[in-house]
């Protein structure tokens, strides 16, 4: 009898915290019913998915984005919900945190943002973006991490595993190849596999097998004939078979469009859908989505196997083990000021500083009288706007307050708008009634009055600027900005330029300009951390992650046909092939505006005669090299150091510069310090396109030691063997 009664009482091992995770996953999957794990499958409201409430199993809570944590979005549309406990911090935009170059502020980055979300009660946040930047004019550039794939694996790696200390699933998206706005629910991506391999996959492959990411999204557009949302071979075969994943494979809103795929190619929960072909609004029946009622019934009448559903509810059972149900979640914390910290070190280091002439910067304000702020930017929200990214901030410092905090104890500190750009809507434009010539002769008559201009512009987050849902129509700076700034020029007055954008944009006054700050979009402490780079305050240490073009055709996606980029409406096909950024700026000889990896300081450093350990090594050695790094201005800073390698000899055709390894160091003024770089040789292959792996070719390969893609300080040889 005694025995009876304790088997009554036992807890089942799916509500176990001490038992493994897979045994709890194995349990809680014999007690469900057919129809409660195709529940699992889809989207319940809009942004959740249904748990098991017969037992007790809870539902999942997704939310945007890669840079906070978004508003509450209504049941069951796009509108937001009105809560007013939902007001976030906004952290730097994602290009923002590559420009770092340091992995270390992007697991802190993480873990900031997963516990903003631990605490909104969120399992899964819709992000880090990790889609490679192929062209300047993708809208959401903004949201992901450069144009190199090592860059942003080093950098995704160490934000995913921040983000999951609190139990919250990052979500990495969009699993691939959409590299652009434009047509994105239906273009048709052709590349090669070496294209594939070398530079749309890595980050993914790093976040997933480095990261452990526990979901990733697929992404909108197709490839190679399939929608990428239920596409056999990014997910059955690499994501699933080769790289293991085990977590699950969550749509994009509206990725899905058809059961029998999303069934056998591997998509575990579809969020989203409308059957109508729309994804903005409508009533459909969350019954009635890919993976719900046509999902079961295809399981009843036998067609789908029940391992396919069953492969599916582990996953996602997995996914709410480890966050809801896992035993070891924190509480999280929202609007901190560690969290506030965190986004501020960030955009500090993440500014670039472009161009420096005539010690323009740091602004010394014994100098000036007078500052005159010009540019809409310097009072623009950048939060608002720009797709599922936009977020609703506790707060969020424009550069105008910045500057004014900074400066305006000493100085008169004025403001002109210069131009205007109309309110954010999404999907559309809504031109500014404000006349354009009247703010541009405000702006002239009042800086002839200042001593120094500080000009704050660049994009924002409207349509066709960097914005979801379309991409940006040139590669101009929009509102009239190039001839505001050709005026403001022609009064001879000292001026630096501040560009608010995450794409790079044509400069066609570059060399009328003395100073040029890359300001990205960044979060709550915008004002602060620019205010902090133009008053010297902060030694700005940012570097470029990706190439800033003197013109759109100099980029390898425009210098081919339409069918390049941005397609012919159906199919696309990148020429370029492995030739992205600097690889194709530095392989064809295109001079870049700025390349990648660029960035001055308000200091200088010596790099020293780098060594490596062996004169030669073997395919699974790693190279270690060895370089002293001297700071020799005034000044403490940071520089990042940078290794490109160059196959010599090879039997398909390389880059001629592929980062392997880079190293930001920290010096006092005056300091100097050994820097040690590893390059493991088996990172330095190509994919090899018979054989489907990675291969190194033994012979001669050469490390290009620098500080940017372009300002190689020593070429050292290595001999592979
Ligand atoms: C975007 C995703 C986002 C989702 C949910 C889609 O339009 O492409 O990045 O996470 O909406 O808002």
């Amino acid at each position: 009898m005694s025995f009876g009664l304790q088997a009554q009482n036992a807890v089942p091992a799916y509500l176990d915290p001490a038992k493994p995770l897979e045994e709890r996953v194995e349990n809680a999957l014999s007690l469900m019913t057919v129809e409660e794990k195709v529940a699992l499958c889809h989207a319940q409201s809009k942004f959740s998915s249904a748990g098991v409430p017969r037992l007790g199993i809870p539902e999942i809570w997704m939310s945007d984005g890669p840079h906070g944590v978004r508003a509450e979005i209504e049941w069951d549309s796009w509108g937001y919900a009105n809560f007013t406990n939902d007001s976030c911090l906004a952290f730097p935009a994602l290009t923002c945190l590559a420009s770092t170059f340091n992995p270390e502020l992007a697991a802190r980055y993480g873990q900031a943002i997963g516990e903003e979300a631990r605490y909104r009660n969120k399992e899964v946040i819709l992000g880090p973006g990790v889609n490679i930047y192929r062209s300047p004019l993708n809208g959401r550039n903004f949201e992901y991490m450069g144009e190199d794939p090592y860059l942003a694996s080093k950098m995704v790696v160490p934000y995913i595993q921040g983000v999951q200390k609190s139990g919250v699933a990052a979500c990495v998206k969009h699993f691939a190849l959409n590299n652009q706005e434009n047509w994105r629910g239906h273009i048709d991506v052709e590349l090669s596999d070496r294209a594939l391999y070398e530079i749309y996959l890595p980050a993914f492959k790093a976040a997933v097998m480095e990261g452990k990411a526990w979901s990733i999204m697929g992404s909108y557009n197709k490839f190679r004939g399939e929608h990428c949302c239920h596409n056999d071979l990014l997910l059955n075969k690499i994501l699933k078979g080769d790289w293991k994943f085990d977590g699950a494979v969550i749509t994009d809103w509206g990725g899905a469009h058809d059961t029998d795929q999303a069934v056998r190619n591997s998509l575990d929960i579809e969020m989203g859908t409308y059957t109508n072909g729309l994804t903005t609004s409508g009533t459909f029946p969350y019954s009635e989505f890919y993976l719900a009622n046509p999902f079961l019934k295809g399981i009843k009448a036998g067609k789908y196997d029940m391992s396919l559903l069953n492969d599916k509810a582990r996953r996602v059972l997995r996914l709410i083990f480890r966050t809801s149900m896992s035993p070891n979640r924190p509480w999280g914390s929202f609007v901190t000021p560690e969290h506030s910290k965190v986004a501020a070190d960030v955009a500090k280091e993440g500014i670039v500083l472009l161009k420096n002439d005539q010690n323009i910067l740091p602004v010394n304000p014994k100098l000036y009288k007078k500052i005159l702020v010009v540019g809409e930017n310097a009072t623009r929200k950048m939060t608002i706007g720009g797709g599922s990214s936009e977020l609703k901030t506790k707060y969020e410092i424009s550069p105008l307050q910045g500057i004014k905090n900074a400066f305006g104890a000493q100085c008169e500190v004025k403001y002109a708008m210069g131009y205007a750009s109309g309110p954010s809507a999404y999907g559309r434009e809504i031109p500014s009634k404000l006349n354009a010539d009247t703010l541009l002769n405000e702006a002239i008559r009042m800086a002839k009055d200042a001593d120094l201009i500080l000009y704050v512009g660049g994009l924002n987050k409207n349509h066709f600027q960097d914005c979801e849902g379309g991409d940006r129509k040139t590669y101009d700076l929009p509102f009239g900005q190039n001839k505001l700034i050709g005026e403001l020029i022609k009064t001879q007055k000292r001026m630096a330029v501040v560009l608010v954008s995450g794409n790079a944009v044509a400069m066609p006054w570059v060399n009328q300009v003395p100073a040029i700050v890359q300001a990205w979009y960044l979060g709550s402490e915008s004002g602060n951390a620019i205010a902090s780079v133009l008053s010297g305050e902060i030694n700005p240490s940012g570097k470029l992650p990706f190439t800033f073009g003197v013109k759109l055709n100099d980029y390898g996606a425009h210098s081919f046909d339409k069918l390049c980029f941005p397609g012919d409406s159906i199919k696309e096909v990148y020429k370029e092939d492995i030739l992205v950024g600097y690889r194709w700026f530095d392989t064809k000889n295109i001079a870049p505006q700025f390349a990648f990896g660029y960035g001055l300081s308000y200091t200088t450093f010596q790099v020293g005669k780098a060594s490596v350990d062996k004169p030669k090594y073997g395919k699974n050695d790693t190279v270690k090299l060895t370089v002293s790094v001297a700071n020799t201005g005034k000044v403490e800073g940071a520089e990042v150091i940078q290794a490109y390698i160059q196959d010599k000899i090879s039997s398909v055709p390389r880059p001629v510069k592929e980062l392997k390894a880079f190293s930001k160091v920290i010096l006092k003024a005056g300091e100097s310090k050994v820097v040690t770089l590893e390059l493991p040789v088996s990172e330095w292959g190509f994919y090899d396109e018979t054989t489907k792996t990675f291969k190194v070719e033994p012979g001669q390969f050469v490390i290009n030691l620098g500080t940017s893609s372009r300002d190689i300080k020593q070429q050292i040889p290595v001999t592979v063997e």
